[in-house]
């Protein structure tokens, strides 16, 4: 090995325990303004809970348990986000494995749905350091909303819950952990 070989080879090894060290945490971020769009278009994709519905929410209560109190350190930051993150991410994984259903079985418009993902995409891809393999205490909830969307009786109570409990849980966040997020321009 000639002598520049090894001190670029060193060089690479600083550099990149450099970025691990510092790079890492920084993009460790989700921008609230694509949280904000994301909420709006979900908001597009359908109406209310329908009333029929209800009898399901005693298999579909999302745990609110999930939020940190609403007073933001580093590491409650880090959980909101979490829950943000996590949440977008097994929609996500949803909508892969079955096309969202309203009344009747009908799609959700195909359009909208396509902005919706298309956002939720880029917010997943951004906040990929968050993501951890266990499910914790979203595990339960997940799974029996997934188990309400495969049977086609109840496939459109299931997505209209996942609707309104998504919308909760990104409201949630931007109001009482907004300073987690990263905003374009300081205020
Ligand atoms: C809730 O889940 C239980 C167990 O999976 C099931 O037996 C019950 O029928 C469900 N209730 C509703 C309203 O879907
Ligand atoms: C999931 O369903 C079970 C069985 O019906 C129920 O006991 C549990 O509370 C449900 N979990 C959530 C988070 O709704």
């Amino acid at each position: 090995m000639t002598p520049l070989t090894s001190f670029l080879l060193i060089l690479l090894k600083v550099c990149s325990f450099y970025w691990m060290v510092v790079a890492m945490p920084t993009s460790c971020k989700l921008q609230g303004h694509l949280v904000e769009s994301v909420h709006h278009r979900l908001q597009d994709l359908g109406g209310d809970f329908p009333l029929h519905c209800f009898p399901y929410n005693v298999n579909m209560s999302f745990p609110d348990s999930a939020f940190p109190a609403p007073k933001a350190n580093h590491h409650q930051c880090r959980r909101a986000l979490w829950v943000v993150y996590k949440s977008l991410q097994q929609v996500q994984l949803m909508m892969e494995d079955k096309t969202p259903v309203g009344e009747g079985g009908v799609p959700w418009n195909k359009r909208k749905l396509d902005v919706f993902q298309n956002l939720q995409h880029q917010l997943l891809e951004q906040g990929s350091c968050l993501d951890s393999e266990d499910l914790g205490v979203l595990s339960s909830y997940f799974s029996n909303v997934t188990a309400v969307v495969k049977q086609q009786e109840s496939a459109s109570c299931g997505w209209m819950a996942l609707k309104r409990d998504l919308d909760k849980v990104l409201v949630s966040a931007l109001q009482k952990h907004h300073a987690c997020f990263t905003w374009r321009d300081a205020h």
